[in-house]
């Protein structure tokens, strides 16, 4: 386990780098927008959508420059995802990755701005031929970072949530609401890596499962940390959930069986990554990483 945290640690760096360089800052009158958009992006977060890029590709030996734009390209839309998320009229968030919220640091019309431009910026990289030599492949990429971050996906996971507040939902509703709010990009972070290595169609298949497994444990651990979590380690304001009156597993559930249920669909992951053998042990020992995670 030991080691996931150092690859992750590692590819953190080289996703930093890429980063830095795509979000170039330059000396325009629209500077500003750049600076918001380098704050929430740069120098923190987990990374885990890039590392799942990352070591999705490289089981079909996609080489990490190439496979770097596009764990970049998906980090920006994760982090638009944030700097909405922590709007007044959404979360009314104040603290983010250990630092003031994008709206706090510049003002909420930059922040809309910064989500906007991080957003587009995105699908600007996947679509430039640097990404890719294939223009098949490249609007394949396009194609499934849309879907996951439209309205069949992140942003329609954010409505329900949204709408979580004041009706209340059932446990297999809140799984289609974590399905689409976090596990949607999550999803697509293994698929893009598949995407780029011509995987074939029965182990695209395979990693997708794993996917989709990952981002349900995913997302009960955020709200299992929403709960149980300390503050100075999530880096973010925790007890937002019951404040809201947001159901979740953890609220619906309790604490314990909560976490039965993401150490359940770790399990599921690890098992659909069989046909991989050892190839895959990084990613079965993100997936336990996961859910055993403390920020
Ligand atoms: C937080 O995601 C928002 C959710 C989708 C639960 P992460 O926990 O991946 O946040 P960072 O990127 O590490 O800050
Ligand atoms: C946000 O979920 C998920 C997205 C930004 C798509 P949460 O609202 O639970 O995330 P945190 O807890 O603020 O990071
Ligand atoms: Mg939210
Ligand atoms: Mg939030
Ligand atoms: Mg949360």
């Amino acid at each position: 386990m030991e080691s996931v945290k150092e690859k992750l640690l590692n590819s953190s760096s080289s996703v930093d780098q890429t980063l830095d360089v795509l979000l170039k800052l330059d000396e325009r009158p629209e500077r500003r927008i750049i600076e918001a958009m380098r704050y929430s992006c740069l120098g923190g977060g987990k990374r885990i959508r890039p590392f799942l890029i990352l070591e999705s590709s490289s089981l079909f030996g996609v080489d990490a420059q190439a496979a770097l734009r596009v764990a970049a390209a998906i980090e920006m839309v994760h982090c638009y995802s944030l700097i909405h998320d922590d709007l007044p009229a959404m979360d009314n968030d104040d603290l983010r990755r250990g630092k003031a919220t994008c709206h706090k640091q510049f003002d909420e019309a930059t922040a809309i701005l910064a989500g906007d431009a991080l957003l587009t910026k995105a699908f600007e990289v996947l679509s430039e031929t640097i990404t890719d030599a294939s223009g098949e492949v490249r609007s394949e990429l396009v194609l499934a970072l849309a879907r996951a971050a439209g309205h069949k996906g992140m942003v329609g996971g954010q409505m329900i949530d949204l709408l979580s507040e004041s009706q209340p939902l059932e446990l297999e509703e809140i799984s289609y609401l974590q399905r689409l709010k976090t596990g949607a990009l999550i999803e697509c972070a293994v698929e893009s890596g598949a995407i780029l290595g011509r995987a074939p169609e029965f182990e695209k298949r395979k990693l997708g499962a794993y996917a989709f497994e990952v981002g349900l444990a995913f997302q009960i651990t955020d709200d299992l940390l929403d709960v149980e979590g300390e503050e100075a380690q999530v880096g973010k304001k925790t007890g937002k959930d019951k404040d809201a009156g947001k159901a979740t597993f953890v609220s619906i559930l309790g604490a314990e069986k909560a976490r039965n249920q993401a150490l359940f669909h770790c399990q599921k992951a690890i098992e659909e990554l069989e046909v991989f053998g050892d190839r895959a042990s990084i990613l079965r020992d993100l997936a336990k990483f996961i859910v055993t995670r403390s920020s």
